[in-house]
């Protein structure tokens, strides 16, 4: 059987390899270029639509997150359904027809259903990103080709402010939406060259076909061994019910907290609100942009750590040290706060060195763990449905936070909200110490026997 297949060098598997994942991962860069392009580009939608409420700007920016949450439900059961890659394939398109809408709409109303058609895109494709990149990888790699999915994100955010920066003089804002049509068409184009997911095509009985495809994404390990251990785990009894049977409810559990700290320790209220915050404090506005610049640039970069690192220490140390970190940024920024608003000198430099270390931290531990670790933790059988709820979770927690943060500010002041993001950290950081699991080099079916017991 497919001999050429069967002489396939180390190097071409895992060049092939790479590239599968990176191009998956464009799904990422959408999801960050979508959440991160709208701050700026509402500068110039109000204008266009003569002037808009503070509400209705509001709409145009949480009414994606609504979507994603839909998006997000739904994508799960589709993938366990119909497959890893017709999903994404469909997220594809939904990127496109939603994404161009929202470049040539006529109306403020219907930029407002373009954004929630864009949601449901994000939504579903932070899911499958990380589903189909972690089932067709092998092991030994598989925590930093994932995270490959969360690089494509924190990239995506910074280009989306540097072509909102770079637009900014023309006012251009159908451009700056109409930009993520060529990445979301790349998707899709690259996605018809991929194959499914080789354990769903186990799950499906169809052993040949994932044979086929395992000779293309293995260069070592044996290919048979790992058919007959995920035809093993999928032969179990099981269904949507298994989501709340007390085998998984548990490891349910630890994904949803996962996914709820990840966005209640303030992560986009300082992607989000960066700028305002620190003009607020007295930056002036070229400042205070160069300030948002540099943090996203230091996501990215301590990203690109944590994809270096997740394979070699392990999950675990990098989501612990990383919150610990998270804590002590928050904790300098808000003392920065306390004699006052206005922050002038050292100070200021100070309170925006807290945010990049609260900034870096997230990057090196929460932000990549809780995508990889949601792909990593759930039985084969229910794994979309499983993820779906997580991330679920995580665009609701997301929306809550994003909506309510402003007010919050008005209520409790800067110091206030930041020594309560602080705080929360810590109660995160003593729960994930207790509750989440190791998961470094072990095969999928491993982690599931291990975790899982039937
Ligand atoms: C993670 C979060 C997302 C956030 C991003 C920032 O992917 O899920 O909400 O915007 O990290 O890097």
């Amino acid at each position: 059987m497919a001999p050429r297949a069967l002489e396939a060098d180390p190097a071409s598997v895992r060049r092939h390899v790479a590239v599968s994942a990176a191009i998956t991962a464009l799904g990422g860069l959408l999801f960050g270029y979508d959440t991160g392009v709208v701050s700026g580009a509402l500068l110039f939608v109000k204008k266009d639509f003569g002037g808009l409420s503070n509400f209705q700007q509001e709409l145009v920016t949480s009414l994606l997150l609504v979507g994603a949450v839909v998006g997000a439900l739904v994508a799960g059961r589709v993938s366990d359904k119909i497959g890893r890659r017709p999903a994404v394939l469909i997220t594809a398109v939904v990127f496109i027809v939603g994404v161009l809408l929202a470049a040539f709409t006529p109306t403020y109303p219907l930029l407002l259903v373009a954004r929630v058609i864009i949601g449901l895109a994000v939504g579903s494709a932070s899911m499958i990103v990380p589903l189909y990149i972690g089932e067709i990888v092998p092991p030994r790699v598989r925590g930093g080709l994932v995270s490959l999915n969360q690089l494509a994100i924190t990239v995506g955010i910074l280009s989306s402010y540097l072509i909102d920066y770079g637009l900014s003089g023309t006012g251009n804002w159908r451009l700056m939406f109409g930009l993520a049509a060529i990445p979301a068409a790349a998707l899709f184009i690259g996605m018809l060259f991929q194959q499914e997911s080789p354990h769903w095509l186990i799950r499906q009985g169809r052993e040949d076909d994932a044979r086929q495809v395992l000779r293309r994404l293995r260069d070592d390990g044996d290919i048979d061994a790992e058919i007959s251990e995920v035809r093993e785990i999928s032969q179990r009894e099981g269904g949507l019910r298994d989501l709340i049977s007390p085998r998984v409810r548990p490891l349910l559990m630890v994904g949803v907290m996962l996914a709820v700290f990840q966005q209640i320790t303030g992560i986009n209220t300082v992607i989000y609100y960066a700028p305002t915050l620190l003009q607020g404090a007295g930056f002036g506005n070229s400042g205070a942009l160069l300030a948002n610049v540099v943090n996203g640039a230091v996501n990215v970069g301590m990203t690109i750590v944590a994809i270096w690192l997740l394979d070699k220490v392990g999950r675990r140390p990098l989501l612990l040290s990383g919150t610990a970190g998270m804590a002590v940024g928050m904790a300098i920024t808000a003392c920065c706060f306390i004699g006052g608003s206005q922050l002038h000198g050292a100070l200021a430099i100070v309170a925006v060195l807290g945010l990049l270390i609260y900034t870096g931290s997230f990057a090196i531990g929460l932000g990549p763990v809780f995508w990889l670790l949601i792909a990593e933790i759930y039985p084969l059988k229910i794994r979309g449905a499983a993820m779906s709820v997580a991330s679920t979770a995580n665009w609701a927690a997301n929306f809550v936070v994003t909506v309510s943060f402003l007010t919050l500010l008005t209520a409790i002041g800067g110091t206030g909200a930041f020594f309560l993001f602080g705080f929360l950290t810590l109660v995160a950081l003593a729960y994930f110490w207790r509750k989440v699991p190791e998961t470094k080099g072990r095969s999928l079916q491993e982690i599931e026997r291990d975790l899982v017991r039937s």
